[in-house]
């Protein structure tokens, strides 16, 4: 009788362990993508600076298409090229240029930037 309830408990024990791995292994191949409360300066410009800044920053103007800093990336967020180019939107050439489309993560926090008002913060 003891031997049993032994077993039973070993049962319990690997199908606990058995769940929490699988669990663990779902969340590293699709990370939570959190987009609240947006920065500019955390969460904006990094992404920015990585994959525009080689043709849009840093005295770089590709086809007078400036983004480097606040001010610029501001107001191409305002008329909607910025959603407009990373989403691959009709009417706007797909960006980044002839490199592959930002993640969804970063597309979508980019999104909610914009619709929170683009803030300086
Ligand atoms: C390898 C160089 C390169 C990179 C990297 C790049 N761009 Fe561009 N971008 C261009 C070129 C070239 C054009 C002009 C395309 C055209 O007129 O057809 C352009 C045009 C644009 C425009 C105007 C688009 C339109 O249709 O009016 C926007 C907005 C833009 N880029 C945003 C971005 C953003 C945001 C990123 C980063 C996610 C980025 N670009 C990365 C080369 C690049």
């Amino acid at each position: 009788m003891q031997r049993s309830i032994y077993g039973l408990g070993l049962i319990v024990l690997f199908a606990i362990a058995a769940g929490a791995c699988s669990k663990a292994s779902e969340e590293e191949l699709d990370p939570p993508c959190d987009t609240t409360g947006m920065r500019y300066s955390i969460d904006i410009l990094p992404v920015i600076a990585a994959h525009c800044y080689s043709c849009h920053g840093n005295g770089t103007i590709t086809e007078g298409v400036d983004l480097d800093g606040y001010e610029n990336l501001k107001s191409r967020a305002d008329n909607g090229d910025l959603l407009g180019a990373i989403t691959h939107a009709a009417g706007y050439t797909p960006m980044p240029y002839n490199q592959p489309k930002l993640s969804d993560c970063d597309i979508n926090k980019i999104k909610a930037w914009i619709q929170s008002g683009a803030p300086d913060n």
